[in-house]
């Protein structure tokens, strides 16, 4: 009976130790297909399918090995007088380089706890040389990793990490700018991007708006009447779609979303700076509504 349990027992155990390897690589799998381009959540379905086919195989095989070991006991006690010895008796035995039972005492050292002997077993040779081979190892990462600059230390990987995921969020903040249009835009306030919006301004619209916004051709920007409504959704409305008839053109193909909320954005901020020789009012006076500003 005792000896059921243990097979079973070695069994689950054989189990247990196949599939967690499989789990952790599962995960990293995950992992590795959440930083890809692949939607969140979703696992690449070539890593699912390899799992798949890695733990048929692992299962295939310990059945196959299961059998095998029935077939023996199967063979044993069809045929009790041939007994066989435990598989691979031999090779266990160099393996462990372990002295007979019969002749321990020739390894007996003389400590004695307490009627408790301890023999002096020679290291097995696989124990041995994997120690040789540890300190191989050691030498080699040293070499690796601290001299040759190959090697890429942890404090380094993980710079790189945050490098490049810096750059990604920098081009998902670059993709959502894009994405602006007259019913969800926002009034900037980031310094940079009015800084932006002001060199546009200069380069694109100050010919007929005047440098300071004060008027030429095109109406003054800075006062409180506006012909096309003022605010952030008004103002980056005529300058997406401009008022082509007047002489004002549209910009949507000459700036991005972006760059038209900048520009939207810096013009917004013209208001009451009072610039000489202002063109004369037009239109009609804009309420400002309560505006909600972008962060
Ligand atoms: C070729 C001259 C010209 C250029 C260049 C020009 N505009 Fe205009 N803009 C006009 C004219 C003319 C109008 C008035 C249209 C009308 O009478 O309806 C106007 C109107 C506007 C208005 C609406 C003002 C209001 O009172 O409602 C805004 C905002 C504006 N322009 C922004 C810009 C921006 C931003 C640029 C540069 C990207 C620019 N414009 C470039 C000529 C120009």
């Amino acid at each position: 009976m005792k000896l059921h349990v243990n097979r079973y027992l070695r069994l689950a155990f054989l189990l247990v130790c196949l599939f967690i390897p499989l789990l952790s690589w599962a995960e990293s799998a995950e992992l590795a297909t959440a930083g890809s381009a692949m939607p969140e959540g979703v696992p690449d379905p070539k890593d699912l399918l390899n799992i798949l086919i890695i733990s048929t195989c692992a299962f295939v095989l310990l059945v196959l090995i299961y059998m095998l070991y029935m077939l023996r006991v199967l063979m044993n006690e069809l045929n009790p007088a041939a007994i066989r010895k435990p598989l691979f008796s031999n090779l266990i035995k160099k393996l462990s380089d372990a002295v007979p039972v019969e002749d321990e005492h020739s390894i007996l050292t003389d400590h004695n706890y307490d009627g408790i002997h301890e023999l002096d077993n020679n290291l097995p040779l696989w124990w041995k040389y994997m120690f040789y081979l540890s300190i191989v190892c050691a030498g080699v990462y040293f070499y690796y990793y601290h001299f040759s600059g190959y090697g890429k230390l942890q404090i380094e990987e993980y710079n790189h990490e945050v490098l490049m995921a810096d750059k990604e969020v920098a081009e998902y903040m670059k993709r959502s700018a894009n994405s602006v249009d007259e019913n969800n835009v926002k009034r900037l306030t980031e310094p940079v991007r009015i800084e932006s919006g002001k060199v546009l301004f200069l380069q694109n619209c100050a010919a007929c708006h005047g440098k300071g916004g004060e008027g030429g051709v095109g109406p003054n920007l800075t006062d409180e009447y506006w012909l096309h409504g003022g605010g952030v959704k008004n103002v980056f409305k005529t300058i997406k779609y401009g008022v082509s008839q007047k002489g004002m053109i549209s910009w949507k193909t000459q700036l991005s979303p972006g760059n038209m909320q900048e520009v939207t954005s810096f013009i917004l901020t013209l208001k009451d700076t009072h610039p000489d020789h202002p063109k004369a009012a037009q239109g009609e006076r804009y309420e400002e509504e309560k505006e909600v500003v972008s962060k």
